[in-house]
């Protein structure tokens, strides 16, 4: 049975601020997903929210891109934005680009993963969601699970695993992508992904028989609208076991709270803290940066599920790294590079400084 499952995602507003979601957001959304689940456009659904992004999870017979299906997430987000604004919650409709639909919610605002495939015997996936950061925050992970033997054993003692995967990634400035091979040119794609603002990985396919195994966001919303509207808070879909990493050697590179664009005003950076549901409320600096996953068996279609994953105990030293990372760079306060690059921060009154202070600069 072919199916497609679709990760949609938007900030519609923020309770408080931009730490939280409001009940009542949740509410509008799982009664118009199920209304659609009634009227058989969808199979199933799960809605979630990370921080501030509300996560709409479908699986429906339709594609990849199938407008009915953007349509019923966009209007799902006009229902949310209308409670928001009844509410008066913090940016009521901020990830809301344009005012009418047409067609697919890519380059509207909202962030979409979207992967269609055969259902396989047993499908376990996992769908990671994470907030007060950008798509190159997969990168680094994405790579250990599917190139690094060190992080997934099954690349060296798996015979489904060992041929490799190939990745395709993005260049989100020039709207160019490129697919490497690995592990055959795994230091020329490390080459781009390390430069996560610009590099982004939209896709992994295993390469003894081309399946689909993982799929990201990589809207860029800031660079859609071109100016600051919030950030690209993503979201990526992996099919694990059976040939993809296990679901253990998935989640294993979250133990590791790296670095990532996002915090504050979308223009520090932070440990990527890995949490539970229940603690997706980036409250300190507005973070640090937070990442969830929730993980489903497929039954032909229908969502089992989630399990939060990231919740274990086996993630609390993460998280206490995380903390530590955090409080270090913190102490930098306004200072590189805790705060970003001038071409990255998405707040910034340099241009302004620079131009009061134009007739003060003397030749050195
Ligand atoms: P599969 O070979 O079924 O994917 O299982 C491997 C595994 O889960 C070991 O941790
Ligand atoms: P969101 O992109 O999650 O709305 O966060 C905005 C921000 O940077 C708050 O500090
Ligand atoms: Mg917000
Ligand atoms: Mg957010």
């Amino acid at each position: 049975m072919k199916i497609t499952l679709s990760v949609i995602k938007a900030d519609v507003g923020g309770y408080p601020g931009h730490s939280g979601m409001h009940p009542e957001l949740m509410e509008v959304a799982r009664r118009e997903l199920g209304k659609a689940k009634k009227e058989g456009k969808i199979i199933d659904f799960s809605v979630l929210h990370c921080g501030d992004d509300l996560e709409l999870i479908m699986t429906h017979s339709g594609f990849i891109d199938d407008p009915q299906i953007h349509k019923l997430a966009w209007d799902t987000f006009v229902a949310g934005t209308a409670v928001a604004k009844k509410l008066k919650l913090y940016g009521a409709g901020q990830d809301l680009l344009k005012d009418t639909f047409s067609g697919n919610v890519k380059g509207m605002g909202p962030g979409s993963a979207e992967v269609c495939f055969e259902e396989r015997k047993s499908e376990p996936v996992l769908i990671f969601m994470a907030d007060k950061t950008e798509p190159g925050a997969w990168n680094l992970p994405l790579y250990k699970m599917f190139a690094d033997p060190f992080n997934t054993a099954g690349l060296v003692i798996d015979a489904a695993c060992h041929k490799g995967y190939t990745f395709e990634v993005q260049d989100v400035r020039e709207h160019k992508k490129v697919r490497f091979t690995c592990p055959a040119e795994s230091y020329d794609m490390l080459a781009l992904i390390g430069q996560v603002g610009r590099y982004v990985i939209k896709s992994v396919v295993r390469n003894s028989d081309g399946e689909i195994a993982a799929v990201t966001s990589t809207d860029r919303l800031n660079l859609l609208a071109g100016r600051y509207v919030g950030k690209d808070d993503p979201v990526m879909i992996i099919r694990a076991q059976s040939g993809f990493p296990a679901v253990g050697e998935i989640l294993e590179p979250f133990a590791f709270p790296h670095l990532v664009a996002g915090w504050m005003r979308g223009s520090h950076h932070g440990p990527l803290m890995p949490v539970g549901f229940e603690q997706a409320t980036p409250s300190r600096f507005d973070g640090p940066p937070r990442v969830m996953c929730a993980a489903f068996q497929l039954n032909n279609g229908l969502l089992e599920g989630p399990t939060d994953m990231l919740k274990d105990v086996s993630f609390d030293e993460a998280r206490h790294e995380a903390n530590v990372v955090a409080n270090y760079m913190r102490r930098h306060g306004p200072f590189e590079p805790h705060r970003l690059g001038a071409d990255d921060m998405e707040y910034t009154t340099l241009p302004e400084v620079l131009e009061k202070l134009k007739g003060r600069f003397e030749k050195l």
